[in-house]
């Protein structure tokens, strides 16, 4: 495995393995790694002759009273992992390398940017979608791997990658979940025991609500649910079209229901695509 951290190195490393016809799969992660985010890894070691994983903490798409500074970062465990998965490039690049002084440009998916965690979090999927956008014209991967855990984050860089033409396949991979079927996420770590019992709650409130038919009472299934739990504060429960994130109306498509709940200072996602 080889570890770069200037763009330039992993510019010029990628550009000889496309001559030589290697096929490239990238992981984008922000480290801290866990099994959600080596199942990345592996479908994408199964699929492509070479895997670059990126371990960035991209400060972009934290907004000023968010967890960036406390961010869990454990860099030579996670450089332990990716080895043990047999990767080829592991990306870890400074933040100066990224957004250089002098750095003044952002990509946005206007109407998306808006929905879901985008109302909750201003700037977060404007600050997603600049890195995504740096880390494809790097990489130049011909798979991107990402997780069906972060739903809207998926519609984000779907309509990205279909908007700028980056000639890529995205690959989507289910979500990884803890036997108790708390989806795995790097913010676990910070829940308390009590609010970490409490935060099934989420996935609970998806399984009871999805057999139901129409949007108005899935919708209030989950509310209803989530709010049995005293420790969780709602933030949104959505019914919705899982590419463009409006709301549906009868499940006659596709629909995706996603959850977003506060337990103390964390806020925690999880959602389920239904099918009729
Ligand atoms: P991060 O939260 O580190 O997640 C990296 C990838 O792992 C994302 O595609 C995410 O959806 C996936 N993932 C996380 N938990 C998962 C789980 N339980 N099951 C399956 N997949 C899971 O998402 C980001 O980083 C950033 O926004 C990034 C795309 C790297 C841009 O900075």
């Amino acid at each position: 495995m080889q570890v770069l951290t200037s763009t330039a190195a992993v510019q010029s490393r990628v550009l000889d393995l496309r001559v030589s016809g290697r096929s490239i799969g990238l992981v984008p992660t922000m480290g801290a790694l866990h099994e959600g985010h080596l199942s990345l890894v592996r479908a994408a070691r199964r699929e492509n002759d070479v895997v670059v994983v990126s371990l960035f903490v991209n400060p972009a798409q934290f907004g000023p009273t968010e967890d960036l500074a406390r961010y869990p970062r454990d860099l030579e465990g996670d450089r332990q992992k990716l080895a043990d998965e047999g990767i080829d490039i592991l990306w870890s690049p400074p933040v100066e390398e990224v957004y250089p002084s002098g750095y003044q440009t952002y990509v946005r998916v206007e109407d998306l940017e808006t929905r879901l965690d985008g109302a909750s979090r201003p700037g977060h999927f404007r600050g997603v979608a600049t890195v995504v956008s740096k880390l494809f014209h790097v990489c130049v991967p011909h798979r991107a791997y990402f997780g069906q855990k972060d739903a809207a984050q998926i519609a984000v860089i779907r309509r990205l990658v279909q908007d700028l033409n980056f000639p890529l396949q995205v690959v989507v991979c289910p979500i990884i979940r803890e036997p108790d079927g708390l989806a795995m996420s790097s913010r676990n770590a910070y829940l308390s025991a009590p609010d970490r019992q409490a935060a099934t709650v989420l996935y609970r409130s998806l399984q009871t609500a999805q057999s139901l038919d129409d949007a108005e009472s899935i919708q209030q299934s989950l509310i209803a649910t989530i709010s049995s739990e005293p420790r969780a504060k709602l933030d949104y429960a959505a019914v919705v079209d899982p590419d463009t994130l409006q709301p549906a109306g009868q499940v006659t498509r596709p629909t995706l229901l996603a959850v977003a709940a506060w337990f103390g200072g964390t806020r925690l996602i999880d959602n389920v695509v239904v099918t009729p």
